[in-house]
């Protein structure tokens, strides 16, 4: 079964946990993706839903399906969000971001009653880390933040390679205005203490890890899909 067959799979066992009327937060990314094409299925088919799309991507996406959408201006409180990750642990602690928008995904996912991962089974890790960790920036003072994002992670025995995400020669912006680091740290032993010293630091914006964010994670894998609560 191919990767794209995967996600669709995840995203079918999702798209059974919305319910007419809800107002939904909409992820970002290939997965995300399959399920925004079922969504939009659903709704074309009477299915009353309105999405929260967590970036510009997305929300081109649904307006060309027609997925009605409303900002978290006008619904600041959501019934729950569908997103992809990068990598998910048993624990269902996340990397995001790889796709930018980690912030904006953020930001929905901590208004939502709860949060749907949507996965193939190669996203599924015993520890984060594998995936190097986005890390959204402020443009002012780049260098300084860099600087301290490396002095952060080797106080907790962490080391490697942070680069600027670029995108076509020119530094990858989000829908934010940010920039993004990557960092490949390798395995992160201690997430909530490299969230907390991320946090710390004036110029980081926001960071990938999602730790006490996603309720249930959908893996669709070659013998099924299951759900890790
Ligand atoms: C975007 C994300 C995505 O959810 C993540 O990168 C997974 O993407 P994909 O489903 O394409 O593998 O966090 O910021």
């Amino acid at each position: 079964m191919d990767a794209r067959l995967l996600k669709m799979e995840a995203a079918r066992a999702a798209l059974a946990h919305v319910e007419a009327g809800m107002v939904i937060g909409i992820g970002t990314g290939s997965t995300a993706e399959e399920f925004i094409r079922l969504l939009a299925a659903a709704v074309a088919d009477g299915m009353p839903v309105t999405g929260v799309p967590t970036s510009e991507r997305t929300a081109i996406m649904c307006r060309e399906l027609g997925i009605p959408l409303t900002t978290l201006d006008d619904v600041p409180h959501l019934a729950m969000t569908v997103d992809g990750a990068d990598e998910v642990d048993t624990q269902l602690r996340l990397i995001k971001g790889g796709g930018g928008a980690l912030l904006r995904e953020k930001i929905v996912a901590a208004a939502s009653d709860s949060m749907i991962v949507i996965a193939d089974e190669t996203k599924l890790v015993d520890r984060l880390g594998r995936f190097p960790l986005p890390i959204e920036v402020n443009r002012f003072g780049l260098a300084a933040t860099q600087m301290a994002v490396l002095k952060a992670s080797e106080k907790l025995g962490l080391s490697g390679r942070i680069v600027l995400r670029m995108a076509e020669g020119t530094p990858f912006l989000t829908d934010g205005g940010h920039y993004i680091l990557d960092a490949s740290f390798g395995l992160i032993h201690d997430p909530r203490a490299l969230s907390d010293a991320l946090h710390a630091i004036p110029g980081v914006v926001e960071h990938g890890m999602f730790l006490d964010f996603a309720d249930v994670a959908i893996i669709a894998g070659k013998s099924g899909v299951k759900t890790i609560k």
